[in-house]
Order: C-alpha cells, then sequence, then structure tokens
C-alpha cells in the first residue's frame, strides 16, 4: 500500500469514508499503529504528559518534537505521519512557524504539521501552505492555551462561542489548511463545522459526525493512569499487563526460577 497522502483523506472526506487516525510517539508503537492500518499519525505535544510525565503540554520543546516525530517517520510505512508544533514555536512570528514545521518536513520526515488555533494563526498557516507544508489546524479545546482557558475545558458550548468556532474553521480552511482537528466541542456543532467545511474534520471528544477521529494512544491502550477523558475509550490495559509480567520477572529472580539453564551458555 502506499504512503497515504492529504489527498486520500480528503477523497475519504468525499466518499463519506472515515479516517483513523491515533498519536505516536516512538519506533515500537508507531510501527504497531501503522501495521493496524491507521491513516494518520498525530506526534503531539501529548507528548509532555504521557511520556515525560508532565503535568502538561507547555514545557515540550521544538527539538524533542523533532526527535520523536523523527523516530516514528522511521517506523511508518503508510499512515500520514503529522508533526505538531510545540508552545512557543510559532507564536512569536510568521517567520517561527515557517522555520520550525519546515524542520518537520525537512528533519524528521513528516507530510503535515498541526497547529493550534483558528483566526489568530491563520497568517501562519498561510504562510505554511504556501511553503508546500500541509496543515492541520486545531480548533476549540487547545491544551497549550490552558492557562486562557482556566483549565481542560469544553468549548463552543453558548451560540456565541459556537459562532465563533464557525467562523475560525473557516477562516483556517481559507488560509489553506489541509485538515482540521476539532476537541472537545459538541457533536452538533462539530456536525454543522463537519458540513460546511471541505477539508476533512478529525475529532478528539467532538463526537461521532467528523469526517476522522484521533485518540491519545496511552490512553487507548491504557499507559496513562492520570486520567481517562470522558471522550476517550479504553481498548486494553497494557499497564496492568506489563505490572504483572514485569512482577512475574522480579518473583522468578528472587526464587531462583529465572534464569533456568534453558537461557544460558554451555
Ligand atoms: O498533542 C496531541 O496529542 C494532540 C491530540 C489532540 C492529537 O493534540
Amino acid at each position: 500500500m502506499p504512503k497515504i497522502t492529504i489527498h486520500d483523506l480528503l477523497k475519504k472526506k468525499r466518499e463519506k469514508k472515515k479516517i483513523s487516525m491515533l498519536t505516536a510517539y516512538d519506533y515500537p508503537f508507531a510501527k504497531i499503529v501503522d501495521e493496524a492500518g491507521i491513516d494518520g499519525i498525530i506526534v503531539g505535544d501529548s507528548v509532555g504528559m504521557v511520556v515525560q510525565g508532565l503535568e502538561n503540554t507547555l514545557p515540550v520543546t521544538m527539538d524533542e518534537m523533532v526527535y520523536h516525530t523523527r523516530i516514528v517517520s522511521r517506523a511508518v510505512r503508510n499512515a500520514i505521519v503529522i508533526g505538531d508544533l510545540p508552545f512557543m514555536s510559532y507564536q512569536a512570528s510568521i517567520e517561527d512557524a515557517v522555520r520550525n514545521a519546515g524542520r518537520f518536513l525537512k528533519e524528521a520526515g513528516a507530510s503535515a504539521v498541526k497547529i493550534e488555533g483558528g483566526a489568530e494563526v491563520a497568517d501562519r498557516i498561510r504562510a505554511m501552505a504556501k511553503a508546500d507544508i500541509p496543515v492541520m489546524a486545531h480548533i476549540g479545546l487547545t491544551p497549550q492555551s490552558i492557562h486562557r482557558m482556566g483549565g481542560y475545558k469544553v468549548q463552543g458550548k453558548t451560540e456565541e462561542s459556537a459562532k465563533r468556532l464557525l467562523e475560525h474553521a473557516r477562516v483556517v480552511e481559507d488560509a489553506g489548511a489541509a485538515f482540521l482537528l476539532l476537541e472537545a466541542i459538541p457533536m452538533g456543532l462539530a456536525k454543522q463545522i463537519t458540513d460546511e467545511i471541505s477539508i476533512p474534520t478529525i475529532g478528539i471528544g467532538a463526537g461521532p459526525y467528523c469526517d476522522g477521529q484521533v485518540l491519545v494512544l496511552h490512553d487507548v491502550v491504557g499507559l496513562f493512569e492520570r486520567f481517562l477523558p470522558k471522550f476517550a475509550k479504553q481498548y486494553v490495559n497494557l499497564r496492568s499487563l506489563a505490572l504483572e509480567a514485569i512482577s512475574r520477572y522480579r518473583e522468578e529472580v528472587e526464587g531462583g526460577l529465572f534464569p533456568t539453564e534453558d537461557q544460558s551458555f554451555k
């Protein structure tokens, strides 16, 4: 199967076929996600919380994002890889945005980048698109704005804020975004946005009517123990499986049951 491109995702939207995405941050999991036939991998700055043990995503650096995106890209054959621009890699200037987005394609093997924000980053989206960098815009709950938003809260619940989000969606499409991530917004609003714009919408906590879905991998496989968002679904608990396996190993070492002669050299 050839590598999935933004054109394949657009075709899926037109044909009303659902798009599947997950995050990944390292080689072994990216390989599994890709083998499972997932369309797109977002190397999210959520790496800060689920891998680095940080309180939020703000401290994640551009160099760390390039490192994780590079090792994900190395594992992937089919899925489109999307690098996530971290806090302060695009806010200060359009030039920062283009240079840092370019690093994902030039140094890390990504085919697209994600940027948090709507109309306020439209000039960045336009400049990146002009530099031939496919962009996923991200509106609704944008975790890099937690201090302004006052926490991880559902967005677009009032008529006025819903109207504003719909306008943001139109503006980023007009600026040249290739797809749009909708995070933590009411499903009716996500449907309205999905129906109105021609680029694919990928939802996380945005209900079933988006063109596609994404979740944080560590939520799906049960490797993040701090909390499970209401919108996420855990399909397996790898943490308890790993804990059981590692505890058994410890018991066997302490009891003299491992290694046996089978694991030894003659
Ligand atoms: O950082 C992240 O993992 C995200 C997800 C919503 C894809 O932004």
